[in-house]
């Protein structure tokens, strides 16, 4: 039977690899495409939700992390190093198990979720929490590899960007051209960077590392419109913010990496970046798990928040294809779900283990 490659065999011919590259790969990409049933009949366009949770690590961070960590390898490295909020140091830590090589890890003190946290310390990180935030980390992370014999996986490293737009491409082939919008959630700003180079590479002659040209395979790119945190927008207020807050901890971020490439994909695709609250974020969150059978993190819903908002500002067309990023798996940061609008814990309902009770329960009356 078929199976799924991952990003670097399925997209070869699009990135910087050559036959002789060993791949380090978990089987990442591939991911899920699926109608959103309850903001398509909202908005009167047909919205999609690619649903990076499905990675091997659940998220997003593993299409980047084979290409990186692959790049890692070729290059001889015996030690990567990242900072994180906590989704690319789960991603690090299992492909360079892969990789058999040495990984390092730099989060801010008790700003990760559990989950994350978990998933780096089982797969033998070293983990170092950092008394500081994400900003910290990565000036941190990028001074020791300058000075130390440590490979840097974080997004600053161009090998991230190559595996993250394949994204881009599975869209256009599911769909069989690029969407007219495309929303995401925005933090260090390398996955919005990374979705506008594809689609930019899709829609246009493509030459590859082999000196070959490929044909276009969309006729247009879409509208990209990122949204970041409220606490921790950055792109939107113009500045960096030197004390970024938000529950969505993945986003929390003041001085993105990918800062001038994110302004352009804005400006380039005639996009927007703009910013969605706490709650904002929260209501999507619950929108997707209530309404369409998605779990993901909080931050992951920053897109569906976005659209949300813009949709009741009357700022999203009726008629359109739109695709949203969900970045991130719910059971990443669960703990959201057990709480409900109003902020109160959710307390399950507890029985005794007769038919009787169970089914007054549930509120069932006994067929006639
Ligand atoms: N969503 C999730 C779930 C994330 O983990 C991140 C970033 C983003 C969105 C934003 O993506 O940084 O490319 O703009 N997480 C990084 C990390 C910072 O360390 O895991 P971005």
């Amino acid at each position: 039977a078929h199976q799924w490659r991952g990003v670097i065999r399925e997209y070869a011919e699009r990135l910087p690899v050559t036959d002789s590259t060993e791949i380090i790969t978990l089987g990442e990409g591939g991911t899920p495409l699926v109608r959103a049933k309850a903001l398509s009949e909202l908005t009167g366009s047909e919205v999609y939700l690619k649903v990076e949770g499905m990675n091997p690590t659940g998220s997003f961070k593993d299409r980047g992390m084979t290409m990186a960590m692959t790049a890692a390898v070729e290059s001889g490295a015996k030690a990567v190093v990242c900072a994180s909020t906590g989704n690319t140091s789960a991603s690090a830590a299992a492909y360079a198990t892969q990789a058999g090589i040495t990984c390092a890890v730099l989060v801010p003190d008790g700003k990760i979720s559990m989950g994350k946290l978990s998933q780096a310390i089982a797969h033998g990180a070293q983990l170092l929490q950092v008394r500081g935030n994400f900003d910290n980390c990565l000036e941190v992370a990028r001074k020791l590899a300058e000075a130390y014999p440590v490979f840097l996986v974080n997004s600053v490293n161009p090998a991230r960007i190559e595996g993250q737009k394949t994204a881009s491409f599975e869209v256009v082939d599911y769909l069989g051209d690029a969407p007219d919008y495309h929303l995401l959630p925005v933090g260090n700003a390398g996955n919005i960077t990374a979705y506008w180079k594809g689609y930019k590479e899709y829609s246009a002659p493509y030459t590859n590392v082999t000196g070959e040209e490929l044909a276009p395979v969309a006729t247009k790119t879409p509208h990209m419109w990122g949204f970041q945190a409220e606490g921790a927008s950055p792109l939107v207020k113009g500045h960096p913010v030197t004390d970024p807050d938000t529950i969505a901890t993945a986003i929390r971020i003041g001085n993105p990496a990918s800062w001038d490439a994110a302004i352009a994909a804005r400006d380039e695709s005639g996009g927007l970046i703009e910013a969605v609250t706490d709650t904002e974020i929260l209501d999507a969150h619950r929108w997707l798990s209530s309404r369409e059978g998605v779990f993901v993190e909080p931050a992951s819903a920053a897109g569906v928040a976005g659209l949300l908002k813009k949709h009741a500002a009357g700022e999203v067309p009726a008629g359109k294809t739109i695709v949203i990023t969900v970045t991130g798996h719910g059971l990443k940061d669960p703990q959201w779900a057990l709480r409900t609008a109003d902020g109160s814990d959710v307390e399950p309902t507890k029985v005794d283990f007769d038919v009787v009770s169970v089914a007054a329960a549930l509120g069932l009356e006994a067929a006639p």
